[in-house]
């Protein structure tokens, strides 16, 4: 079976670079760039140089040029790990059309070609996709969606796209993914409490840390040994627990060895942004373990494992 693979370059396309070496099936790794230097020098630091780090390029937003692949390369499984993620920079009123365009009308384009080859298109979406009503209790894939910002109105409205193509697919929403590669919270905590004498970080938001790999793993499980057969729809994904970002923050640091940063919880009105972000963002993940039969594992762990990599 032939497996596209698009974002390929971004956190979750980079993990499923690692797990796909030892596949029988055939992963294509595609994006719109070439693979950082940095990433690739990862990729060979944790599966030494064997692993494929050659990118192909597609953009998502070219419905000609998915076609074509689909068709000339066989493919019959669609990964979607690209996307416009940047929470903040999506709130610029020029940029809403990008946004638009990149969360919501490419992944509509995805699962047209899939629906035209009877294919399965798996898609990532997020925590985000909630957040207007306020809640204190895990969210369930039922709950309607009141995103707080543009971000999360254009993943609902891929979502929504998806859903009324008619095609096949799983759709995971997951949550604050962090992983080796390219940018992301953990790293930017690893240099700060390096370097700096004090940091404020907030504790009035809540969530779940999830380590890249292994949501790349249960994506990777469900289509190795088919067990979207019968099961698709929507899924919610985190690792397990629930944390602030100064939390989050405190064993970032504790982790790597960085005892010398002091680091102090403040409110979300310290740090201005565009976006008001929910105060309480926890994932229901009963569905996705009860389906999948996965075991998730306890965000702490999976931080501890992700660091190990990387200092
Ligand atoms: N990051 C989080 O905290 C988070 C939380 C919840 C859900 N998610 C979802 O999880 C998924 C994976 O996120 P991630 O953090 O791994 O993303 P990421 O690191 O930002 O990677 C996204 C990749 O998509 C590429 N891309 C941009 N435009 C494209 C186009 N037109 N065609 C093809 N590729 C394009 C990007 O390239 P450039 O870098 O060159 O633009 C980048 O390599 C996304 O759907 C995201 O919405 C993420």
């Amino acid at each position: 079976m032939t497996i596209l693979v698009t974002g390929a370059n971004g956190q979750l396309g980079n993990e499923m670079r690692l797990l796909a070496k030892d596949s029988l099936n055939r992963y294509i790794f595609t994006d719109v760039c070439d693979a950082h230097p940095e990433s690739i020098e990862m990729l060979h630091k944790l599966l030494a140089d064997s692993i494929d780090v050659t990118t192909t390029k597609l953009d998502i937003t070219d419905i000609k040029a998915i076609r074509t692949m689909v068709k000339e390369q066989g493919v019959k499984v669609i990964i979607n790990c690209a996307a416009w993620t940047n929470v903040d920079g999506a709130e610029d009123p020029n940029k809403y059309e990008l946004v638009e365009l990149l969360n919501a009308k490419a992944p509509e384009n995805l699962a047209v070609a899939m629906k035209e080859v009877g294919g399965l298109l798996v898609h990532i979406s997020t925590d985000y996709v909630f957040g207007g009503d306020s809640y204190n209790t895990p969210c369930k894939e039922e709950q309607k969606g009141t995103p707080t910002g543009v971000y999360g109105l254009t993943k609902l409205h891929g979502e929504q796209n998806i859903h009324k193509s008619g095609v096949d697919y799983i759709i995971f929403r997951t949550a604050w993914l962090y992983s080796e590669f390219g940018k992301n919270f953990v790293k930017t905590m690893l240099n700060l409490t390096a370097t700096k004498p004090q940091l404020k970080v907030v504790f009035d938001q809540v969530g779940t840390p999830t380590y890249a790999y292994d949501l790349a793993r249960v994506i990777f499980d469900i289509i190795e040994q088919r067990k979207y057969v019968g099961n698709t729809g929507i899924y919610h994904y985190s690792n397990e627990g629930v944390s602030s970002w100064y939390d989050f923050t405190k064993q970032i640091a504790e982790y790597a060895g960085h005892t010398d940063c002091d680091i102090q919880p403040c409110h979300s009105e310290e740090f201005p942004s565009p976006v008001k972000r929910p105060a309480y963002s926890v994932l229901d993940k009963t569905k996705a373990k009860h389906v999948f039969g996965i075991h998730v594992p306890y965000w702490t762990d999976s931080l501890k494992n992700c660091i190990s990599n990387l200092v």
